[in-house]
């Protein structure tokens, strides 16, 4: 299978995308690299720590662990990371080792890229939501009560690792949860990707390996050529926003204890989509088509009792809010994605409420 780089003005790196990638893992600790601090969760562990400590065996090594969950995204948490990695020798040679899903793999790179003023971090994602999205680009950090992701870094990895087949062993809400970003990719830039998601759920929700692997592999193309065109986010790179403005409202109102991520980014996108075709930007058949898809690989949390102008109050404090204005990634059609802050107020608060009933 594939491997993909992304290329930023500063690194040049890998993303091995391959069934077994895991058991490759001491190829890519450089060679001088001091005490490796393997960061994963209790329960990722007992999966995988036997074969990822042979991997690690002969380097010195510390196997540090994050309570998890979206709540605990937090810098209380970082700080305690650092200080055990004080505590157990390490230094500005130390490499960290980010194994889980997507919050650990933004909480380990955030460790990463502060330690010491920046130490390097391989990432290993074992969600999909990790696999297709957040352990590839750079991005780490950790929330605050005001809103998601408020406070990190972009911290390239040396490497990401992606075993398609530790999937297997994913809860079925969390693999659906990512199929979500998946769909997103589709509608952004890619129409065959969304089409076979659209078409195909039987396959998908079974995990045809032949399906999983395209899945993997197209999503990581396209967002190893975002990255590597737009690394900080200054333009093109905004796209892989579509449907995470509104999403990240959803998470922050109900406590980040309701909604996985992609589960919110699935219902942000049936927002942003009827938010499009209010807009006259996208056409009806489309915003259907995106509403289908998105609700073929539901079941989601009830939204009953969240309120709409609550939620429409909290686009303010999101990242992508810029001087007050907040800028949404509006589709176009299947494939095609614009990035706009010159929409009517009104509309903004009727496709809440439309993606809330839908
Ligand atoms: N998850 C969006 C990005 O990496 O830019």
């Amino acid at each position: 299978m594939p491997s993909f780089a992304v290329e930023t003005p500063g690194r040049r790196y890998p993303i091995l995308v391959e069934r077994g990638s895991l058991a490759k893992l001491r190829d890519y600790i450089p060679a001088r690299a001091g005490k490796v601090f393997v960061v994963t969760t209790e329960d990722v562990w007992r999966l995988y720590g036997g074969l990822l400590k042979k991997e690690i065996a002969q380097s010195p090594h510390e196997i540090l662990f994050f309570p998890g969950g979206e709540a605990r995204k937090r810098l209380a948490e970082v700080e305690a990371l650092a200080e055990q990695m004080m505590e157990k020798g390490g230094d500005r040679s130390s490499v960290v080792v980010a194994v889980g899903g997507g919050i650990l793999t933004d909480v380990a790179g955030f460790l990463a890229a502060i330690f010491m003023r920046g130490i390097p971090v391989i990432q290993i994602p074992t969600t999909l939501l990790a696999q297709v999205d957040a352990a590839i680009g750079g991005k780490t950090g950790v929330n605050l009560v005001a809103g998601k992701n408020l406070i990190g870094s972009f911290h390239q990895p040396l490497a990401v690792l992606i075993d398609p087949a530790v999937l297997d062993s994913l809860p079925e809400r969390e693999y659906r949860a990512g199929l979500f970003e998946i769909i997103k990719h589709g509608v952004i830039a890619d129409p065959d990707l969304f089409w076979l998601m659209r078409r195909e759920p039987g396959r998908v929700l079974s995990h045809s390996p032949e399906v999983v692997d395209r899945m993997i592999c197209d999503s990581v193309r396209l967002k190893a050529d975002v990255v590597s065109g737009d690394e900080k986010e200054e333009d093109r790179r905004r796209i892989l926003n579509f449907g995470h403005t509104f999403g990240h409202a959803l998470e922050a109102e109900t406590g980040y204890a309701q909604f996985l991520h992609g589960e919110a980014v699935a219902w942000g996108m049936k927002a942003a989509a009827a938010l499009g075709e209010m807009e006259r930007v996208l056409p009806r058949e489309d915003r259907e088509e995106i509403v289908e898809c998105v609700n073929s690989y539901g079941p989601f949390p009830t939204v009953s009792g969240i309120d709409p102008r609550r939620l429409a109050a909290r686009l303010k404090s999101d990242k992508k809010t810029l001087k007050g204005r907040i800028h949404f990634v509006l589709p176009e059609r299947i494939g095609a994605v614009r990035i706009t802050a010159d929409v009517d107020e009104r509309f903004v608060l009727k496709a809440i409420e439309d993606a809330l009933a839908c």
